[in-house]
């Protein structure tokens, strides 16, 4: 029986072998993703070189402590496949991700792949999403009201996060807004829903985007599923 930290650190050693020299790849964000990048510092250490684009200062940060190369995602084209966590998987590999804050970047980056191969322990695997509290990136301005229109949506709780009792920013300097919704039915349309709210940045949904999820089990085995296309 491994705990959740072996799981992830299982997890991270395995996606590393995706990354293969010469790529360009993005990298996530969290506490899976952070085994993720130890691993690929070793590895950098044996002589593997390749480039990342980084979902977040935080990851730019543990990665150049590591030795990884980081570039700005506007000065490549396409990459070859990104790598990163979620909160939560669907059974048709919709994701709830934002949980450590770095949804917009997140997304942005990973549109610019057609391989994101998420990395999640089994206990994020869900028949329907929205459980885990739906992040949602707003403009400081205004948010009291962005939050009362999320409520109006049926969501049962909308909470501003916090972080040292003071509402955290993320790195483009917006709030997160939690949004228990329970149960979502229909993430697609949520996901458009939530986008015609002026104030709303991003959404935590990320629809259709995952192109593989690898799975990591208590039982120490790995499972690696594509998206059918
Ligand atoms: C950060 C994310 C993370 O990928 C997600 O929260 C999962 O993190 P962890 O691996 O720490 O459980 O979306 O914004």
């Amino acid at each position: 029986m491994n705990n959740a930290d072996d799981i992830k650190k299982q997890l991270g050693i395995y996606a590393a072998d995706y990354v293969k020299n010469g790529m360009t790849i993005g990298l996530g964000t969290g506490t899976t993703v952070y085994w993720l990048l130890q691993e690929l510092g070793k590895r950098v250490q044996e002589g593997l070189q390749f480039t990342a684009v980084p979902t977040s200062a935080k990851t730019k940060e543990i990665g150049e402590g590591l030795g990884i190369k980081f570039k700005e995602l506007d000065e490549v084209d396409e990459l070859a496949i990104a790598i990163d966590g979620a909160d939560e998987v669907d059974k048709n590999f919709q994701l709830i991700k934002g949980g450590g804050a770095a949804l917009l970047q997140e997304k942005i980056v990973e549109a610019a792949t057609k391989n994101l191969i998420i990395i999640v322990d089994e206990r994020k695997m869900v028949d329907t999403l929205g459980k885990f509290p739906l992040p949602v990136e707003v403009i400081t301005f205004g948010w009291a009201h962005v939050q009362k229109r999320i409520q109006s949506l049926g969501c049962k709780k909308v909470d501003l996060r916090l972080r040292d009792n003071q509402p955290l920013l993320t790195d483009h300097q917006h709030y997160i807004l939690d949004c228990y919704f329970d149960k979502i039915d229909d993430p697609i349309s949520l996901n458009t829903t939530l986008h015609n709210i002026p104030g709303v940045v991003e959404t935590g949904l990320f629809i259709n985007m995952a192109s593989e999820v690898i799975t990591g089990y208590n039982d120490g085995s790995i499972i690696s599923t594509k998206r059918p296309v």
